[in-house]
């Protein structure tokens, strides 16, 4: 009793002292309330914010889940959010088969705690933002059937730890990036059916965790790459409805 009432006069201190912080800081001016070590104390509304500029570019949400983003509850409990149960953070963002109509902000690059974004099937479109570069705890990013367009953006090679690379059924154009040879953890991998040219890159082949890749149905050209053989632990595989010429030992991959 006592060792919890002397915590709560210490906590009440603090956040008197905590408060006064603050004031002072607003008085200052909100230029000044940017320092690094605001970020853990503001963190939570920083989330908030890029949740809240996604939902304003929503242009049709026809089940109305947006509705449910609103301040009478905690953003952690809007529909499709989840965070870390501690920190509030949000961890990831599903909203699959919602029919939603609209674009990735690029202040999504704020959300640093994300793990997972999962918006396949719905009604996207733009372009995949740079900023999704600077997610890097991202393990699973989810963009497909959707309308995207342009090209593959090449910052998400700074998104080291992605398991899931599906950006299956979109518009996209232009080649594979180089850069995204850095993604050596990939488990999956799905291009398949955009308009994407070039030609397929034999540092797939480096990928040892892989063990789906479809990059079917685009206008690629040459021929499969033979380090692609060294996917051992590949178990689904596709190419189909390209310009693919030359040979071709696909007993590498029985
Ligand atoms: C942010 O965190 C503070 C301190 O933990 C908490 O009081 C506040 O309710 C949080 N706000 C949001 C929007 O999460
Ligand atoms: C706000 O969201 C809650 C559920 O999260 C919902 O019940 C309520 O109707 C919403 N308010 C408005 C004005 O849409
Ligand atoms: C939640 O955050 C805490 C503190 O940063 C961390 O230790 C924990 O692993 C996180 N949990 C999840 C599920 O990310
Ligand atoms: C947060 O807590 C809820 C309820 O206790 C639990 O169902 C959920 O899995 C937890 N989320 C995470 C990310 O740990
Ligand atoms: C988030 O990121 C964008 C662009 O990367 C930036 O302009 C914005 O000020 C940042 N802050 C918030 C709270 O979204
Ligand atoms: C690309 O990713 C890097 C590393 O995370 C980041 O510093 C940079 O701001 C990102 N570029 C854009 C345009 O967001
Ligand atoms: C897309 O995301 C969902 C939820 O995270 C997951 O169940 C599904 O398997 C993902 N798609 C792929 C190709 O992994
Ligand atoms: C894909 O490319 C072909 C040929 O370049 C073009 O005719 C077609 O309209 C493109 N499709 C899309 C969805 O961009
Ligand atoms: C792929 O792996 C090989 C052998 O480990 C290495 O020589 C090559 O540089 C790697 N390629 C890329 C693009 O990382
Ligand atoms: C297929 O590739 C050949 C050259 O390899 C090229 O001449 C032809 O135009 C390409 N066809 C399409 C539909 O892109």
């Amino acid at each position: 009793m006592e060792h919890s009432s002397s915590t709560q006069t210490k906590l009440l201190v603090f956040i008197h002292f905590y408060g006064l912080i603050l004031l002072c800081m607003s008085a200052a001016g909100l230029e000044a309330a940017t320092p690094p070590s605001s970020s853990t104390a503001l963190g939570n509304e920083t989330d908030r914010m890029v949740l809240l500029d996604f939902k304003k570019r929503i242009v049709d949400d026809p089940f109305l889940i947006m509705s449910s983003w609103n301040d009478s509850v905690h953003f952690c409990s809007w529909v499709g959010v989840t965070c870390n149960n501690s920190t509030k953070r949000v961890l990831t963002m599903e909203l699959q088969s919602q029919k939603l109509v609209g674009s990735i902000p690029p202040s999504i690059g704020n959300l640093t705690y994300l793990t997972g974004i999962n918006l396949r099937k719905n009604n996207f479109r733009g372009e995949i933002p740079q900023e999704l570069g600077r997610l890097q705890s991202l393990q699973h990013l989810n963009l497909s059937v959707n309308s995207f367009s342009g090209k593959i953006p090449t910052n998400i090679s700074h998104c080291t730890e992605l398991r899931v690379l599906d950006l299956y059924s979109n518009t996209l154009i232009g080649p594979i990036p180089d850069q995204l040879s850095s993604l050596l953890d990939l488990n999956i991998l799905w291009f398949d059916t955009n308009n994407l040219t070039g030609t397929i890159p034999s540092w797939i082949g480096n990928f040892s965790s892989l063990y789906s890749l479809y990059i079917g149905g685009n206008n690629f050209q040459g021929s499969i790459p033979n380090e692609l053989g060294h996917l051992t632990g590949l178990q689904a595989f596709s190419v189909a409805e390209n310009n693919l010429s030359g040979k071709t030992s696909l007993s590498q991959f029985a």
